[in-house]
Parts: structure tokens; sequence; C-alpha cells
């Protein structure tokens, strides 16, 4: 997918503007989205047609023409092409979501990270997911295992309610139990009664690490996401360790880069 929207475009741009397309495209469903730099953005419409036509379980195109941005993560977007429609049904690790793109954070970016943290998960856990979007980790999560409960904290009323419709469209009730409103209070009432926190919030990572500590077993594990600048020779998993309150770093990885020198780092902390 790479360099489709270049080949797409091959006949109208010139080779500084071909050289200028951001190559990303995300598939959600059978909604497309891409981004444009400012000086390319007349042609919005051009792209949008273009993707429906090659890819044919595309039926929607939206350009995102703000970044993500406010509590709860929402990109802003522009449709430009084919149905407007903004709600439409993902599949992933034989799940299915219910998203709407334009009221809800949703990368499909994460679908390796999310498989990676259900395996790691052991039957019988008690899970507490501090963001939980739509409820992708935690029915996930659900899924995979047998025996599990995955507490899941979710802010935004339009994600809250997509999660409970994602809970029963997956048949994982008693398993995943949605929570509303801030998860730093819910961290309060799950005091020293879970064994692993799922922490998808990247720009908050820090400021919300000491309520996940406070809800874990001894033994626990933190699945910790932030951002990290770093600069020529730095390593972002090293000045993400300076972070974390001294715990122990059991496994650290860049998921994906965020911007220029901007690193996603998930770390996995143990606290014993
Ligand atoms: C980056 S998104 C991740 C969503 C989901 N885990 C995923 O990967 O699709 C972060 C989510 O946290 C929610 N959020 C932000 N602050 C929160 C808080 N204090 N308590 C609970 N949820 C919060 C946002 O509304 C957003 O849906």
């Amino acid at each position: 997918m790479g360099r489709l929207l270049k080949e797409l475009m091959k006949d109208i741009l010139t080779k500084e503007e071909l050289d200028k397309l951001y190559s990303g495209l995300d598939i959600i469903g059978d909604i497309a989205i891409f981004k444009v730099p400012d000086e390319l953005s007349k042609y919005k419409s051009v792209i949008g047609e273009r993707i429906i036509s090659r890819l044919k379980n595309v039926k929607s195109v939206w350009c995102q023409v703000g970044p993500v941005s406010g509590e709860y993560r929402i990109r802003e977007l522009e449709h430009v092409a084919g149905d407007n429609r903004s709600v439409t049904i993902y599949k992933e690790h034989g799940c299915i979501f219910k998203v709407d793109i334009t009221r809800v954070y949703f990368s499909p970016r994460l679908s390796a990270e999310r498989l990676r943290i259900a395996k790691l998960v052991e039957e019988g856990e008690t899970v507490f997911n501090m963001f939980a979007g739509v409820g992708t980790y935690s029915i996930i999560v659900a899924k995979k295992k047998r025996n599990v409960k995955v507490y899941s904290s979710e802010i935004n009323p339009d994600a809250y309610s997509l999660m409970i419709e994602n809970i029963r469209l997956n048949k994982v009730e008693g398993k995943v139990i949605p929570l509303f409103g801030d998860s730093s209070k819910h961290a309060e009432d799950l005091k020293g009664t879970v064994d692993r926190v799922i922490m998808p919030l990247p720009e908050k990572a820090k400021e919300f690490l000491p309520k996940a500590l406070l809800t874990l077993k001894k033994g626990g594990w933190i699945h910790y996401y932030t951002h990290i600048p770093y600069g020529k020779g730095e390593d972002p998993i090293e000045k993400a360790k300076a972070e974390v309150l001294g715990l122990k770093v059991v496994f650290g990885r860049v998921v994906r880069e965020v911007g220029p020198r901007l690193a996603q780092v998930v770390l996995d902390l143990r606290a014993d």
C-alpha cells in the first residue's frame, strides 16, 4: 500500500509534487483515510476518486486535515469521495469492531501490538485497560483467552457506547467490563487487584503511571506506551526508560514513528 497514492497520481502530479505526497493510507473496514501536504490539498477529491476506483472494497474516502487532538484523541477529517459515511465495521484478529472515524480514536496501525499483548495475557488474569477506545485491546484479549476479566475505562461517551456495542458483537459480555469516565478514578476502585495494566495513551503515559501502579498486585505488568522525541544517535527506548519511576523494564520496542524524530515506544514493565 506504501506507494499506492504516488502510483494513482503519477499522470497528474509533477515529480516534485509526487515526492511531497505522503505514502500512508489507512484502511478501516470499507473506509480509506489519507493525508496530503497543504500545497497538494487541491487534489484531495481526485485522490479520493482514484482510491475508490482502484480499491474495490473501499466505499468512502476521507482526508485527514488536522492532527489527532484533544482529550478524546480524535483526528480532524474531511469527506472527499464515495459514500458520505463515517461508520464502518473493522475486522482484526477474529474480532469485529464498529467504529465511527469522526467521533472516536482508531488506528489500524496498532494491530500487531494488540495481538502481542493479547498473547502475553495468562488465563485467570485481571486486566485493566485504562484507555479502551471502542474496546480494541480489551476485546481481543477476551476473545483469545477463556478466563479473563478486562476492566476497560473510556472517557469519550461515543467511544464508550461503541465499546458496549462491540462487547455484544463479539460475545465477550462478562469478560470485558466497560467503565465510563476517568480511568484515574477507576484505578482507585481497582486498587491492588490487577495483574496487568494496558496504557494506550502515549501523550499522558507519564501522568497516569502512578495510578496504573496503584491497581497492580505484586509481580504485575504494565504495558506502557509513550511518545519520545529523539535526536541523532539517541535511542528512543533508552530515553523512554527514564520515565518509568525505576520500574523493571522487561521488554521495549519502537512501535512506529509518529512524526519526524518522534517515536512511539512500548515498554513492558514489571512491578516486583
Ligand atoms: C489513543 S486512544 C486509544 C484507544 C484504543 N485503546 C485503541 O487502541 O484503539 C486513547 C483513548 O483514551 C481515552 N481517554 C483519554 N483520557 C482518558 C481518561 N482519563 N480515562 C479514560 N479514557 C481516557 C480517549 O478518549 C481515547 O479513546
